[in-house]
């Protein structure tokens, strides 16, 4: 049942790490240049809980609330944006260092790209981003859902002014249709997950991820507090929790905090790579039916995967009660605490803190992962209430 709580673990051999080139400082400065020259950009919130840290038995507990991200509820387009700059600015020659919002706004760039048509799939959050960002530069977006998409999450995209199409497909599926579509019509494909052959793209929307690491880590340093221990990031693809353990690793290497990687069973392909441990990304295919939407992806980044591979302490596939935890905790805060709307994709790193920290059950594990009264979280909620009426049935449903 939906709050039924089960997490399987898995803590792989340590491999020999590749240092990911494409996430270095100083790449992550120009995209964080080009954010902030798009207009509406603002640096989301970081909450410290700390009367929830205390009650957990931690130091510090932070959630980094991707809700406010350009008004879209949702982390997403960040790589969208930059994914989109990089493409148009290699088609007009700008280089990559003097990218920058208003140069797409000159009239006689804009007469340039307005013919400009991206094509993806989503499973509602990338393509809110990608339709956003292709009408903020002019231009146009064909967007594709799989099946079972609910009706409020098409209707924002479309709001963006793309077209959009709900498949009978699972995600994966749907993504292999997008890029059929994009290359029948000689359009662009924007996807967020790379495959052979088709890996630029996706790499810059990684890149352009890192805004929101790079914000959380001097939110934490201007709190004035110590480097987080820990970092719980959730997994589709593994393109976000790549950018954020890249950027992490990239900057501070051996005092990068102990990281997890987390997904919905029921979409667990980095957890089931993990567990086969001979370094090669596994699939999981079928209806991958989950509360947590933005996470039902059966098929790894390769990109992503080494990243995640290389550099994470552990793969923990839960169920959706923990989802549905993280979304209660969050939403009903300590007195004291700021409350956060967090989605079932946002709220599943939280949840499964609060369940490690609270059910003897879990003592084992938290004990593996060395959560004490030192350590201190970072999760990101990465999205808002994205499928409205699911959040308010889950905050108002049984108390934990
Ligand atoms: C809200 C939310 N969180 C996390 C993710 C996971 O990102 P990725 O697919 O890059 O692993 C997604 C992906 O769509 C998402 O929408």
């Amino acid at each position: 049942m939906m709050n039924d709580i089960s997490i399987k673990s898995v803590f792989p051999e340590k491999r020999s790490p590749i240092y990911p080139e494409d996430l270095k400082q100083q790449r992550v400065n120009q995209v964080r240049t080009f954010h902030e020259s798009v207009p509406g950009y603002a640096a989301t919130s970081l909450h410290s809980l700390p009367e929830l840290a205390r009650h957990l038995g931690i130091k510090n507990f932070y959630v980094k609330d991707e809700s406010s991200r350009f008004g879209l509820n949702a982390f997403k387009s960040l790589g969208a944006t930059w994914a989109l700059a990089r493409i148009l600015g290699e088609k007009l020659g700008q280089p990559v260092s003097r990218l920058d919002f208003s140069f797409f706004k000159r009239p006689e760039i804009k007469e340039k790209i307005q013919e400009m048509v991206f094509v993806s799939a989503t499973d509602g959050n990338h393509g809110r981003g990608l339709a956003w960002a292709a009408a903020k530069l002019g231009c146009r977006a064909v967007i594709f859902m799989p099946a079972g998409t609910v009706k409020s999450r098409k209707e924002n995209i479309e709001k963006e002014g793309a077209k959009v199409q709900i498949t009978d497909k699972n995600y994966d599926d749907t993504v292999r249709l997008a890029a059929g579509v994009a290359k029948e019509n000689g359009w662009t494909l924007v996807q967020d997950t790379a495959w052979e052959g088709y890996e630029k793209i996706p790499s810059w929307i990684v890149q352009g991820y890192t805004t929101m690491a790079a914000e959380s880590l001097e939110q934490i340093i201007s709190l004035g507090d110590t480097l987080p221990t820990h970092l719980f990031l959730q997994a589709g693809v593994g393109s976000m929790a790549a950018a954020v353990l890249g950027y992490y690793v990239n900057l501070l290497d051996r005092s990068c905090p102990s990281t997890f990687i987390l997904e919905s069973a029921r979409a667990d392909c980095m957890y089931q790579s993990a567990l086969a441990d001979d370094g090669r990304p596994r699939v999981v295919g079928g209806e991958l039916n989950t509360i947590m939407a933005g996470l039902a992806c059966g098929e790894p980044n390769p990109f992503a995967w080494q990243i995640l591979r290389d550099f994470s302490r552990g793969f923990i596939s839960c169920s959706d009660g923990v989802a549905v935890r993280g979304m209660q905790v969050l939403a009903n805060p300590m007195p004291g605490d700021n409350s956060i709307v967090s989605g079932e994709s946002g709220a599943v790193g939280p949840g499964l803190v609060h369940c490690l920290m609270t059910d003897p059950k879990f003592s084992d594990l938290k004990e593996k992962m060395n959560l004490t009264l030192d350590s201190s979280v970072l999760c990101f909620s990465t999205e808002g209430d994205t499928d409205p009426v699911n959040y308010q049935k889950i905050i108002h449903g049984s108390k934990l």
